[in-house]
Order: C-alpha cells, then sequence, then structure tokens
C-alpha cells in the first residue's frame, strides 16, 4: 500500500535527535524520499540506521551547519537538482541557551534567537524559488508551547522569544506562499524526550516534576507523538490548511 507521503521529497532539519530523528523516520516508513541534514555526523547516521531497521531509507547530509547562508542555499539547490524538485520542508534544528533573566548574557540571548530563528528564515528563504518553481509545497516550522505559557522551573526567556517568533513568522510565510500554492505551519510540541530536553531535566532540579505535573496524559511526549502531526501537514490531507499551529502536548496548556 503507499504511505501517506508517496514519492514526495521532504528535507527534515535536525535529524541527529530527538523530534527531527522522529519525523525523518516516519515520513521515510510513509514513502517520503527523505535528505535529512544536521551538523552532527554520528548522530545523523544513527538516524538513518533507525530509519532502515524500520523499512525506511534516509539520504543523510552532515555535517551541514544551517546557520552558513551559501551552505544553505548549496544544500537546497542541490537537493532540487538531484530529485527533480522538492516538496516538503521540515525545520527541525534549533539550539537554544537557558537562563534566568539576570544570569541570561547577551551572547546566550543571541546565540537562541540565532540558533531558533535564523536558521528557520535561511531555509524557508533558500528553498522558497524550488517550492515556486514546483508549483507549492509544505513548510513546517517548529514552534513549541513556550510560544503560548511560561513553565515554572524552566529559565526560558530566550527560547520563548524564539518560539513566539517562528509561530508567528509562519504565518507571514503562509500568507506570501498562499499564491504560490507554498502552505507554511507550525508544530508547537509540550515535552518531548530528546537530547535537549534531557540536558533540561538534568540542569534544572524540579523541571521534570513539573512537566509530569502538567501533562493530563499522564506520560512525557515523544518524538513520534509530534511526528504524525508532521505528516499530516506534509501530506495532501492537509491541502486547505496553512498559517494554523497545532499544539500537541498530552494536554499541557489545557489547564
Ligand atoms: N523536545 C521538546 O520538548 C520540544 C518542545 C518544544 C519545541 N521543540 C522544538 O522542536 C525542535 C526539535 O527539538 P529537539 O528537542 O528534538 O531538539 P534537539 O536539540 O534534541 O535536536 C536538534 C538538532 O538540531 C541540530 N542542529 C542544531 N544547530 C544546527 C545547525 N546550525 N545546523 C544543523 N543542525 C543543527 C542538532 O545537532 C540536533 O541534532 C526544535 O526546534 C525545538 O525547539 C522541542
Amino acid at each position: 500500500m503507499p504511505g501517506r507521503l508517496n514519492q514526495k521529497v521532504a528535507i527534515v532539519t535536525g535529524i541527529a535527535s530527538g523530534i527531527g530523528r522522529g519525523v525523518a523516520a516516519l515520513f521515510a516508513r510513509e514513502g517520503a524520499r527523505v535528505v535529512g541534514v544536521d551538523l552532527n555526523v554520528e548522530g545523523a547516521r544513527l538516524a538513518a540506521e533507525e530509519a532502515r531497521q524500520g523499512g525506511g531509507s534516509i539520504d543523510v547530509q552532515a555535517p551541514v551547519d544551517l546557520l552558513q547562508e551559501e551552505t544553505v542555499d548549496m544544500l537546497m539547490a542541490d537537493v532540487a537538482d538531484r530529485y527533480g524538485g522538492i516538496d516538503v520542508l521540515v525545520n527541525a534544528a534549533a539550539v537554544a541557551e537557558f537562563a534566568w533573566i539576570q544570569e541570561m548574557t547577551r551572547a546566550q540571548w543571541q546565540k537562541t534567537l540565532s540558533g531558533e530563528l535564523d536558521i528557520v528564515f535561511l531555509c524557508c528563504r533558500a528553498i522558497w524559488p524550488h517550492l515556486i518553481k514546483r508549483g507549492g509545497g509544505s513548510i513546517i516550522n517548529f514552534g513549541s508551547v513556550a510560544a503560548y505559557a511560561s513553565t515554572r522551573m524552566l529559565p526560558s526567556l530566550a527560547h520563548s522569544a524564539g518560539k513566539g517568533g517562528v509561530k508567528a513568522m509562519t504565518l507571514q510565510l503562509a500568507m506570501e506562499g498562499a499564491s504560490h500554492g507554498i502552505r507554511a505551519n507550525s508544530i508547537s510540541p509540550g515535552l518531548i524526550v530528546s537530547d535537549a530536553t534531557r540536558a533540561a531535566f538534568a540542569a534544572n532540579p524540579g523541571f521534570k516534576e513539573e512537566i509530569e505535573r502538567k501533562v493530563m496524559l499522564k506520560r512525557l511526549g515523544q518524538p513520534q507523538d509530534v511526528a504524525w502531526a508532521a505528516v499530516y501537514l506534509a501530506s495532501e490531507e492537509s491541502s486547505w490548511v496553512t498559517g494554523s499551529d497545532f499544539v500537541v502536548d498530552g494536554g499541557m496548556r489545557a489547564w
């Protein structure tokens, strides 16, 4: 049976860890031709191995630094050339620093905004002409519940600003893309187990317990929990959906 993403060419960033890895594996299983990008070579290799075991395959591009403008432009041009076009971009790569306001340095603030906004901007801008040429496509950005509410025990000032930015810029992308058939949506996960969240648990005593108390569905999220939302947004099932943000958080934000 053909998968829900049969033959779609999808670029997924951040495949070496957590959400990007889960999305890439599920896209591959659903029949997409997945190009997976990351800075981390070993993590990306393991992601490809995991996808192979699940019956899919990922074309790994690593190491690629998505903060390098020319590198990103070349990546998109190369993929479009090799695959004859691109249909989907999933922006899961990001990097953030966490500190309470009085301890946060300007460098940490800027690193976070750059790691959460510049990567998305550069990838979207670079893929744009290829999506226009293709007659449209789907862009899926990762926001966060941090764009909606603060979380006790997590010093997420810069991260909240970055994710609020991702959510807002997705609306503008939707508007600019609509006449070209380009859809843009975001997914705002709650707590999903990944390298980043394991580090946040270790660095912030009480944070894990706070999240466990907040999640209605009584377990932490797994990458696959959000990957299904990304499959929907990448597929034709969502052909009338753009400029939306999908909160996938086990009910964390609802009480
Ligand atoms: N995990 C969560 O609970 C959660 C919650 C809300 C939002 N998010 C968002 O979802 C996305 C994925 O989250 P995650 O927890 O899986 O993150 P993660 O930190 O575990 O993985 C991010 C990946 O991006 C890669 N990366 C970072 N900078 C890069 C660069 N310059 N070039 C190429 N690759 C780069 C890293 O190597 C890493 O493999 C992020 O945007 C994150 O902010 C995650």
